[in-house]
């Protein structure tokens, strides 16, 4: 039989995928990283989070939400008794950091969201929470603002099945208006709900 047609095992799928996306060359960026950052939690887990690509701290750690915008996003996390060991698997729309922190450009995000992809295809999570304008743009491909992207559930397809997608804020944002912090409380109950409803 051809090789296209032979079961996939995937836990070598997502070990083949974390050593491409490691030694990924296909953008500029790979040229100012120290390192990639492909993710952390559980490729087990049932909710995926996703934002937009790492900066300095990432970059030097290689895990993703290290720095502060981490922290709040781990005490948001704690709130509704989730943890970013056991409970969810957290990424970037781009694996590279770009330089001063700049908005990924579109060709960046052609090179390397496909990875995103790859990842939310071998998850297969029941929910993903999209954190920030960058990544709720680029996955719903669409000009919205986030504003009216939030409050509703959205459907991203991804291997045939439909995911469903709850877009809230990006942690550094609340960090700079945290009077917004209770509609991420919102997002984050919508998202629990989605949980529920799918049983
Ligand atoms: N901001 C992001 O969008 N992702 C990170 O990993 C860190 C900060």
């Amino acid at each position: 039989p051809a090789p296209a047609a032979m079961p996939v095992d995937p836990e070598q799928a997502w070990a083949a995928l974390q050593d491409e996306v490691r030694d990924c060359m296909a953008c500029g960026l790979c040229k100012g990283r120290t390192q990639t950052v492909f993710g952390t939690g559980s490729p087990k887990a049932r909710w995926l989070l996703v934002g937009e690509a790492p900066g300095e701290q990432e970059d030097k750690q290689g895990a993703p939400f290290v720095g502060r915008s981490g922290k709040l996003l781990d005490s948001m996390l704690a709130s509704i008794a989730r943890s970013r060991q056991q409970d969810v698997f957290i990424a970037n729309v781009i694996k590279c950091r770009p330089p001063g922190n700049r908005d990924p450009l579109p060709e960046e995000v052609a090179r390397c969201s496909p990875y995103l992809m790859r990842q939310i295809s071998l998850i297969n999570p029941e929910m993903i929470l999209v954190l920030g304008r960058f990544a709720a743009q680029t996955l719903l491909e669409t000009d919205a603002r986030i504003g009216s992207l939030r409050g509703k559930v959205h459907s991203l397809s991804v291997s045939g099945r439909q995911v469903p997608v709850v877009v809230s804020y990006h942690p550094a944002y609340l960090l700079r208006s945290p009077a917004e912090k209770i509609k991420a409380w919102q997002d984050l109950q919508l998202a629990l709900s989605v949980g529920r409803a799918r049983g």
